[in-house]
């Protein structure tokens, strides 16, 4: 298995692997990423998209794309993790925490000062990611729990790059940033007893 950027021809394998992930438990929530994903890429706001090869077959994929800090001297450009898929049947065998890792080093090689993500605490917290509260940092929905807003810095982070993270259209068109409920309460009501706020 091999963990490489993108070709543009993998594009349809890709797409199927986001859907088949996403989709493994509820058919629309895999369509809704494929094709938010499929958009953000259109839209030209892709940063990283990292894919794990096997016998030429994709069988996982990360993105990164662009997001901006609302921060109180200037808006400024970061990064974003998202989606993270492994084929469902090739699961539990270390694939997404390779691209994890891979998606990590895209983001410092891009330039920009911090990566985030919203995710699974015990997940990513277990990978380089660090709860985003702890810096000042707020999600770009109040429907994302505290302990799954994460964010990994760089070199060229600063201590004034605080504030409100901000979502190009493309994400709320596709109702993709934070959770709806009864995912929310469920989750919001998980994180806080197995990751309270320090
Ligand atoms: C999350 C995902 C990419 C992990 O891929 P993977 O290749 O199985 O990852 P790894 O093999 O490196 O790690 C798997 C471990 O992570 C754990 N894990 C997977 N999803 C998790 C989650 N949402 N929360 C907490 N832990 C999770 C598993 O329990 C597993 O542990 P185990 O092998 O001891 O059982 C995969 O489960 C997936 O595609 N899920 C559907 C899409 C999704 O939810 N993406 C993440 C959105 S933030």
């Amino acid at each position: 298995m091999e963990i490489r950027p993108a070709a543009p021809s993998e594009a349809p394998g890709i797409d199927a692997v986001i859907r088949a992930a996403f989709g493994a438990d509820d058919a629309a929530h895999g369509d809704q990423v494929g094709d938010l994903w499929a958009e953000v890429r259109s839209l030209g706001l892709v940063l990283a998209e990292l894919v794990a090869v096997e016998d030429a077959t994709v069988v996982g994929h990360v993105g990164v794309s662009h997001c901006w800090l609302d921060a109180r001297p200037q808006l400024v450009d970061v990064a974003m993790l998202s989606p993270l898929s492994t084929q469902p049947e090739r699961q539990h065998q270390g694939i997404g925490t390779e691209l994890v890792a891979a998606a990590i080093e895209a983001g410092r090689s891009s330039g920009r000062p911090a990566l985030f993500l919203e995710g699974s605490p015990a997940y990513y917290g277990a990978r380089g990611f660090a709860r985003a509260s702890a810096y000042g940092l707020e999600p770009a929905s109040r429907r994302t729990p505290e302990a799954a807003f994460q964010v990994v810095t760089f070199d060229g982070y600063e201590e004034w790059m605080t504030g409100r993270l901000v979502y190009p259209d493309v994400w709320w068109r596709h109702d993709s940033a934070g959770l709806r409920d009864p995912d929310l309460a469920f989750l919001e009501d998980l994180f806080a007893r197995e990751f309270p706020a320090s």
